[in-house]
């Protein structure tokens, strides 16, 4: 057994992240007067939510009529049917209030004449029940809107004490032995000391796992760390086969350009200078929802229209636009396509390219951010004292696709609801649960057979191997055969874990270690997601299955529920909520507008 020294701390509430949603769930807690400590493997206002451009979606009607239903049906409709529906109802409902809070709390969002808060169109996002016109509902601070939110909730939270311990690296999740989490233990990166972290509630807000794929808009340290812990605590991931392309990378670099872009009037073109999207949407065009253009973009290249000395790529055009407005709304995209495309947006398109962006999928919640861990018996099963919020979490209300903007608003909506629901059920007078030995031991052992491991293969090598395989094998469209091929390449991949080389044993700033670490953490969101793609015989969503086309709602509107140990993936499946929190009686909506229906734009 290895025996590594360790410091014990005591918290009513350990948050695990410091984006968006970590952040917004700190500050929720703190305020309450919850002990609260925060712990982050970057400087907060590093996390990835910082990049994050185009804005946060809200019906506050700033800009013309607009309604909270609106957004709820445009959200169930975005996910394809897969979402569940009271989530989907908690977040259009709370969705004003959550920026209105976040306006109030100091973040400086673009203004209208008047005044109030600037809001811009994004994809999919209607008006009418998807009946009339786009809407602009995408509340946008210039196309900085994930930093400008990020450095404000920080602030909030240490104004509100909170506790930060920064570049702690979470290692694993300490279980007791009926099933609940007690604490988190974690690895003190720039002076190599251990930490147990004892609490009455963990909240997993890690982000997303985008660096399992080859080329993504996501950080580098997106490596799904939640997810992995979860899986190592033999609890499930949901949903894991929708990965989201955005269609907006710029080529190469896979750098986003924020749908906001076209969202100011920017289109898509191919080689022979067509606005296609006119010809695949021909009510919303350029605002059609992600997967539909990542989808068209890749069929226009498929067919011999594509950009670029290859013809591999597709242009987005910004040109025609005032220059004021592009230096007003537009800034950072400017000059990002400057730096990484070599491009002057005020003359020449940009080249871009589907990119991996989002991962609706994750580790289940219900809609207070609650984990669950369903059974036969009971699909809600919730895990007493843990909680997952934000990219690393579904609710569900992303389903099968998310709506551009409704990420930053799932951010802080739900992290708002973890802090509202732990004031609830966290007894502030009881005693912090004390140090499971056993769970703490278990993640020591790993920790050292990773960092003294002796096998063939570099990190950065298997990692590689991943990224391609998951790149190529999970892509926009899958055929049976393509995914087969994938799957079994995965397995065999992951069923190299253990001959794993690590040349740096030192305990301070390892970054070969903390790699590998997270290689651990991204391996089994992979596997969930190559083997819940194909096992699903249907297309929803981002799932375009080219040998199953259409949506069957008959038998795969349900959640796939995947269990990952070693390499070995075992899939079962949890119905979809379909009732929403409130009958149209009281306020809500129509069953007959959300029923499920063609998707068309
Ligand atoms: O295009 C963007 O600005 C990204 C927004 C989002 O993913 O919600």
């Amino acid at each position: 057994m290895a025996a590594y020294e360790y410091e014990t701390h005591e918290y009513d509430v350990v948050v695990v992240g410091a984006g968006g949603a970590g952040l917004r769930a700190t500050l929720g807690m703190a305020e309450q007067g919850l002990r609260t400590a925060c712990v982050t493997k970057v400087f907060p206002t590093r996390s990835h939510t910082v990049a994050a451009q185009g804005g946060i979606a809200a019906s506050l009607s700033n800009m013309g009529p607009d309604h909270w239903q609106w957004h709820m049906y445009d959200t169930v409709k975005g996910s394809d049917w897969l979402g569940d529906t009271d989530a989907m109802e908690y977040l259009a409902r709370e969705a004003p209030k959550a920026v209105y809070e976040l306006e109030h709390y100091g973040v400086p969002f673009s203004r209208t004449e008047e005044g109030k808060i600037y809001q811009r169109p994004f994809g999919g996002h209607t008006t009418e029940f998807g009946e009339g016109p786009p809407v602009q509902r995408t509340c946008a601070a210039a196309d900085r809107t994930g930093h400008a939110i990020l450095h404000t909730l920080y602030g909030q939270s240490l104004k509100n004490n909170a506790e930060f311990y920064i570049e702690y690296f979470a290692i694993d999740l300490i279980m007791s032995y009926d099933g609940a989490c007690t604490g988190v233990i974690c690895w003190k990166l720039d002076d190599g000391t251990m930490h147990v972290f004892n609490a009455k509630m963990v909240v997993l807000a890690t982000g997303g796992y985008g660096r399992a794929y080859f080329s993504a808009t996501s950080a580098h340290t997106c490596t799904g760390d939640g997810g992995g812990m979860v899986a190592r605590a033999g609890l499930p991931l949901q949903d894991m086969e929708f990965v989201q392309f955005h269609p907006t990378g710029i080529y190469g670099s896979g750098c986003l350009i924020t749908e906001g872009a076209r969202g100011e009037g920017g289109y898509l073109t191919n080689s022979e200078g067509e606005r296609f999207m006119e010809r695949y949407a021909p009510n919303y065009k350029d605002l059609a929802p992600r997967d539909y253009v990542s989808r068209s973009m890749t069929m226009e290249i498929r067919e011999g229209r594509g950009v670029g000395a290859e013809g591999d790529h597709i242009h987005l055009n910004l040109s025609h636009l005032p220059k004021e407005a592009l230096a007003e709304r537009l800034p950072g995209i400017s000059e990002s396509a400057k730096i990484f495309a070599g491009v002057d947006v005020t003359k020449e398109p940009i080249p871009v390219l589907p990119t991996v962006h989002y991962n609706m999928g994750g580790i289940p919640t219900n809609y207070w951010g609650e984990v669950l861990n369903p059974t036969k018996d009971d699909p809600n099963a919730v895990v007493p004292g843990l909680m997952a919020v934000g990219e690393a979490g579904c609710a569900s209300v992303h389903g099968a696709n998310r709506l551009g903007s409704n990420s930053l608003i799932d951010l802080v909506v739900f992290g708002r609801a973890a802090a509202i629901r732990a004031g609830k059920v966290v007894d502030r007078d009881s005693a912090v649960p004390s140090t499971n030995t056993a769970s703490v031991d278990k993640a020591f052992d790993r920790f050292d057979g990773l960092r003294n491991a002796k096998g063939t293969i570099p990190t950065a090598e298997l990692r590689l191997e991943m990224q391609k395989t998951m790149q190529a094998d999970a892509a926009v469209f899958r055929t049976s055969k393509t995914m087969k091929e994938g799957l079994d390449k995965m397995v065999t991949i992951a069923g190299k874990m253990d001959d794993l080389k690590v040349t740096d044993r030192s305990l301070v700033w390892n970054s070969d270690l903390m790699e590998t670490l997270e290689l651990t953490n991204l391996m089994p969101n992979a596997l969930a997601t190559i083997a819940g793609a194909e096992a699903r015989k249907e297309s929803r969503g981002a799932h375009a299955h080219e040998d199953f086309t259409a949506r069957d709602d008959e038998n795969w509107r349900v959640h796939t529920i995947a269990r990952v140990e070693g390499n070995q993936i075992d899939l079962t499946y949890r119905p979809v909520v379909k009732d929403p929190l409130t009958t149209e009686e009281q306020g809500g909506i129509s069953l007959e507008k959300i029923k499920p229906k063609e998707r068309t734009f």
